[in-house]
This record gives structure tokens, C-alpha cells and sequence, in this order.
């Protein structure tokens, strides 16, 4: 436990949740494996309508009918890494906000989040027109850069945490 944090982090680590995950022998490993697999998932699914959004793959396939089939994917494996990234935050809270790995990588979600908004409303309000002629904007295109860069940094960040 790192001792000058704010209370609520320490009384966080000490509830049966937080206890049991710390100290369990095979919890904390059990979460971790659901953490990457739910990682595996959300960046497959992310990244592959990125790519498309990108032009770099699957051109034939309409860039709405790939978000019908990807998106619950992605919000599903999301649900998921909020679920399991609690779990893990809450065997070693105190630990977790002090390292700059953790507080980066939340920072990259939160901007990721703002981003899959800013695209809905930016990228998404006229692309009936767009899929009608073909053709994928050049904001759609860097909106799947962008979402691809945050993402890998979430992924690098979170990998980050353990080394710090
Ligand atoms: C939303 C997408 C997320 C992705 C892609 C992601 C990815 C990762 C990755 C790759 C690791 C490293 C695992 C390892 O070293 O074996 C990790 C660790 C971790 N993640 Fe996440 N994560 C996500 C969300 C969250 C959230 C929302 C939280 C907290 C509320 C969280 C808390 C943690 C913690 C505490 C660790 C460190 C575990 C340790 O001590 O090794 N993650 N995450």
C-alpha cells in the first residue's frame, strides 16, 4: 500500500473485492487473462473498422455494414475491460494512481471515448452520401488513424503498468 494517497484509494484496496483479488492465488491471474482477452477483442474489432475506414482493407464491404457486425463486438469486449480493469484497480488502488503508466492509459481511453463521439457526429452524419458514391472522406480517414494511434496506446501503456 503506498501511504500518502487520498483515503478513499486505501479504504478501496481493503473491501473483500479488492482484498480477495490480491490475495488470491489464482484470481488476480484469472482477471488479467479475461483483461487481455477482453484487449484482444475491443482492439480487433477497432482496428479492423479502422482499417476499413482507412482504405487499407476489406474496400468491398459498406463502412455502416461493417460497424453493425464490429460494434457490439467492441462495446461488449469494452464492458468487459472496464469490469476486469476494476477488479485489478481494486487489489492495488493505492499502487495503480501514483503510476504514471495507469494514469496515461486512462487518460488515452477517456480521449478514445471522446473521439468514437467526435466521429459519430463529425464522420457519421453524411455517410449515406459518402457510401452512395464510393468514396471514404479524408476526416473519416483520419479518424481511423487517430482511433488506431489511441488505442496502441492504450494497449503500450497498459503493458507499461507492470514496469513502473
Ligand atoms: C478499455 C480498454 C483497456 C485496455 C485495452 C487495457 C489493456 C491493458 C493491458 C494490455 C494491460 C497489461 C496486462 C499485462 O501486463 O499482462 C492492462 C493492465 C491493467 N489494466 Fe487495463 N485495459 C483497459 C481498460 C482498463 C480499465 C478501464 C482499467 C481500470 C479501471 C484497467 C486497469 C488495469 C490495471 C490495474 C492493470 C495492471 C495490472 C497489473 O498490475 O499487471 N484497464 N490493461
Amino acid at each position: 500500500m503506498v501511504a500518502d494517497v487520498p483515503e478513499i484509494w486505501k479504504s478501496l484496496e481493503q473491501t473483500p473485492i479488492g482484498a480477495s483479488v490480491r490475495e488470491s492465488l489464482w484470481l488476480f491471474p484469472a482477471v488479467e487473462t479475461l483483461h487481455l482477452l477482453g484487449m484482444a477483442v475491443l482492439v480487433a474489432a477497432v482496428g479492423a473498422f479502422d482499417v476499413r475506414l482507412l482504405g487499407l482493407a476489406m474496400r468491398g464491404v459498406r463502412v455502416s455494414e461493417l460497424a453493425r457486425r464490429l460494434f457490439p463486438w467492441a462495446w461488449a469486449a469494452f464492458a468487459v475491460q472496464v469490469v476486469t480493469g476494476f477488479l485489478l484497480f481494486s487489489s492495488e488502488a493505492t499502487r495503480m494512481v501514483v503510476n504514471p503508466a495507469f494514469r496515461i492509459k486512462m487518460v488515452l481511453i477517456a480521449l478514445a471515448g471522446v473521439h468514437a463521439a467526435a466521429f459519430r457526429w463529425i464522420a457519421c452524419r453524411d455517410m449515406a452520401e459518402w457510401e452512395a458514391e464510393s468514396r471514404t472522406p479524408i476526416r473519416a480517414k483520419i479518424a481511423g488513424l487517430i482511433s488506431i494511434l489511441l488505442w496502441v496506446g492504450v494497449v503500450a501503456a497498459g503493458r507499461w503498468i507492470g514496469f513502473i
